[in-house]
């Protein structure tokens, strides 16, 4: 249970198309993250498979069911979305055993619902208080619990960190990665984290403008981006991308336009030593690392990451050597060479 499969899906918002023919196969079990820029569809296409967004075209397969014209309700899925929008004057207990209660399931069979929710959810000393006693964390957490009880075939999560801190995020995901591990169902994530990307998803999903760029595990991603937009969106600091004319002696293959370094793959050696040659132009330091920015004239700006306790200051002369096993080529069209 909870294989989703997207054949060719469309939607048109009249006469504008925001997903433009999109296949993708979960298997059941899997963690599917779907990042890309604001704007690219995201969460119109994670709507659409929770059944709140009409697709215009194409099939959307749950367990082998053609769902595409099902109600949200029939689909089995459940949402949980950045907002909590839990009811402010019940409990915690109520809140979690709303849909069941409403859905006329007996007040036993709930109360042993809800109990066994908190138990996951860590909740058990919660559930007598109200939403507004609760942090942040504890709230979302709530309305992951109200999840929970349904036994859907799959969550569907729309940013459901991003109103928390950051130290609040990275417990939260913490307690994602745990959940996944526990209940071992299908999970589709929307995120404009990286981190959250990288570390949650079995496969990451990189939208842009309506098409899929690029599907992959987070190491494929980041070893084996297909093409620019992949390679410049997945990392931090962004891979460094220059004409491959402004880089000497690296044997770029046929019809390659661009080269890609990743700022933790260049190496920067006494000027002359490298392919590259430039000039520090600023030290961006931040404890462990420092990311050293290079103006490289015709190559344009470029960053190194290097120790934190680099000795370089600003105008220094320097060579970046680029490791062939780590640079990346890239024809006229983006589409990655190798
Ligand atoms: N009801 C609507 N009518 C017309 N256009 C819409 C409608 N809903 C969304 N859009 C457009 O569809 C595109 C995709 O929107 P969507 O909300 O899916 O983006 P997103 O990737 O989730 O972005 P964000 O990261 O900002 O949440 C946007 O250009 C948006 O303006
Ligand atoms: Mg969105």
């Amino acid at each position: 249970m909870g294989s989703i499969a997207l054949n060719s899906v469309e939607k048109w918002f009249g006469k504008v198309q925001v997903i433009k023919g999109i296949d993708l196969d979960i298997a059941e079990g899997e963690f599917i993250i779907f990042v890309g820029p604001s704007g690219c569809g995201k969460s119109t296409l994670l709507r659409m498979i929770a059944g709140l967004e009409e697709t215009s075209r194409g099939q959307i397969v749950i367990d082998d069911r053609d769902a595409t014209a099902e109600p949200p309700a029939k689909r089995g899925l459940a949402m949980v979305f950045q907002s909590y929008a839990l009811y402010p004057h019940m409990s915690v207990r109520d809140n979690v055993g709303f849909p069941l209660k409403s859905a006329g399931m007996p007040a036993d069979e709930v109360a042993a619902k809800v109990d066994e929710a908190a138990r996951v959810l860590k909740l058990d000393a919660y559930l007598d208080r109200r939403p507004k006693d609760l942090s942040g964390g504890q709230r979302q957490r709530v309305a992951i619990g109200r999840s929970i009880v349904r036994d859907p075939t799959a969550f569907l999560f729309d940013e459901p960190l991003s109103n928390l801190d950051a130290s609040l995020r990275v417990e939260m995901r913490y307690e994602i990665a745990k959940l996944h591990q526990t209940l071992k169902s299908t999970m589709i994530y929307v995120t404009h984290d990286q981190v959250e990307a990288m570390t949650l998803a079995d496969r990451i999903v990189v939208l842009d403008g309506g098409y899929i760029a690029q599907v992959g595990t987070p190491r494929e991603l980041y070893e084996k981006p297909a093409n620019l937009f992949v390679a410049q969106f997945i990392g931090s600091p962004k891979m460094n991308v220059m004409p491959a004319s402004a880089v000497s002696g690296i044997a770029a293959p046929d019809g390659v336009t661009h080269v890609g370094l990743r700022p933790e793959h260049a190496l920067l050696a006494a000027p002359g030593a490298g392919q590259l040659e430039g000039t520090v132009d600023v030290l961006e330091y931040l404890g462990a690392d420092t990311f050293v920015v290079l103006d490289c004239g015709a190559a344009g700006q470029v960053t190194v990451r290097v120790l934190g306790d680099s000795e370089l200051t600003p105008g220094d002369k320097v060579s970046v050597q680029f490791n062939p096993d780590r640079t990346h080529y890239f024809d006229g069209g983006g589409t990655a060479v190798r």
